[in-house]
Formats: C-alpha cells, structure tokens, sequence
C-alpha cells in the first residue's frame, strides 16, 4: 500500500476506536532517526506509548545509552512476548514496561517520549501530554502530527515522516 493511503488506512481505524491503533512496527531505521531526532543521550528517559515489541525502548537503551526506557503496550500477547525479550537481553533493570492504557501512564520521569499511533489517538492523549510532561519534553511521533502544535523539525525517511515537538517552558516569560 502506497504511503499516503496507509497513513489514512491507520487513521480511519483510529477514528471508530477508543485509542486502538493497530500493531504497525516502524521500521529500524525509523526507530534510529527518531532517538536521533530526539538527540537521546543517556541523560534521557525514554517512554514509548503503545510500545509493541519493544523496538524502540530496547534501541534507546543498548544504542542510544538512554538512562531507562518505559513502555506502555495494551496489547497482552506483545506484553508477555517483550518481557521475555526484555529478559532475554538482560535489561530488566532498564526497561519496564506495562500492559496498560497508554491514557493512564505515569509520564513523571520522561525526558523523552515516541508515539506510532494515529492523529485522533495524538489528539486524545495531547491534554494529558500538556498537562503532565516537564518543559523541555521531546516528543517524536512518526507519520501523525498534533493539530495546532508546530513542530521543531521535521524529518523524511523514504515515505516516513518524523515530527519533533518540544514541551515549552509556559513560566519562562515571569523568571526573566
Ligand atoms: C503502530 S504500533 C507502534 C509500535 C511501536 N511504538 C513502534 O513504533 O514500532 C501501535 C501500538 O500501540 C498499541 N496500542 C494501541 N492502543 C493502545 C492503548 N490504548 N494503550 C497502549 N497501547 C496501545 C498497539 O497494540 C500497537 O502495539
């Protein structure tokens, strides 16, 4: 399926579920450009919401050095199958990961947070975003954009597109 009809295939989906959105893994180079973009160094906490099998939790952890990974993953069968990678690889002490609703996920220590999901899903998950990440946040969501906030960057990978948003310091006008 070409690009822009896979985009509104997933979007289509989105609109007539709650926050579904179906098991798309993005691939390892999108993975890579993503923490690129996000300029992870092992500072960073790194959340994934909706997280699958794990791919980027694990790349942020072994490539990028990221200090811990969090993922958040509905799905049951992708849950058990990553705490077993997540074992396997030796990186309980890194990674947790929880099969829960990404809408309830303590987003206290992230420093950076990735999303494969939908616009409707980016939509309903934004006043949570606002609400609960630090100034300074860096959000990477592959293909799916949020209405009304511009993005840092912006980056192509064949048909992939990256956007990079940055949680604004609201309170950095009164410190001046
Ligand atoms: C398009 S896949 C992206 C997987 C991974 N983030 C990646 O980029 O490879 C979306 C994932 O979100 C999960 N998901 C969908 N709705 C969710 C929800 N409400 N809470 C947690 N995970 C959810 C799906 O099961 C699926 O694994």
């Amino acid at each position: 399926m070409a690009g822009d009809k896979f985009i509104s295939f997933l979007d289509e989906l989105g609109e007539n579920m709650e926050i579904t959105v179906p098991y798309v893994p993005s691939p390892p180079e999108v993975v890579e450009k993503m923490l690129e973009l996000a300029c992870v160094t092992p500072r960073d906490v790194v959340y994934d919401l909706g997280c699958g099998d794990g791919r980027m939790l694990i790349t942020a952890v072994k490539k990028f050095g990221a200090r811990k990974a969090v993922g958040y993953e509905i799905r049951k069968d992708l849950y058990e199958e990553l705490v077993k990678t997540i074992e396997r690889e030796g990186l309980s002490k890194r990674i947790i990961v929880y099969n829960e609703d990404l809408l309830k996920a303590n987003l206290s220590e992230a420093t950076v947070l990735t999303l494969f999901l939908t616009t409707t899903a980016n939509e309903k998950i934004k006043p949570k975003l606002e609400a609960e990440l630090k100034p300074g946040t860096r959000i990477v969501s592959h293909e799916f954009t949020f209405k009304g906030w511009v993005p840092q960057k912006v980056a192509e990978l064949s048909w992939h597109k990256i956007y990079l948003y940055i949680i604004p310091d609201c309170n950095a006008h009164f410190r001046k």
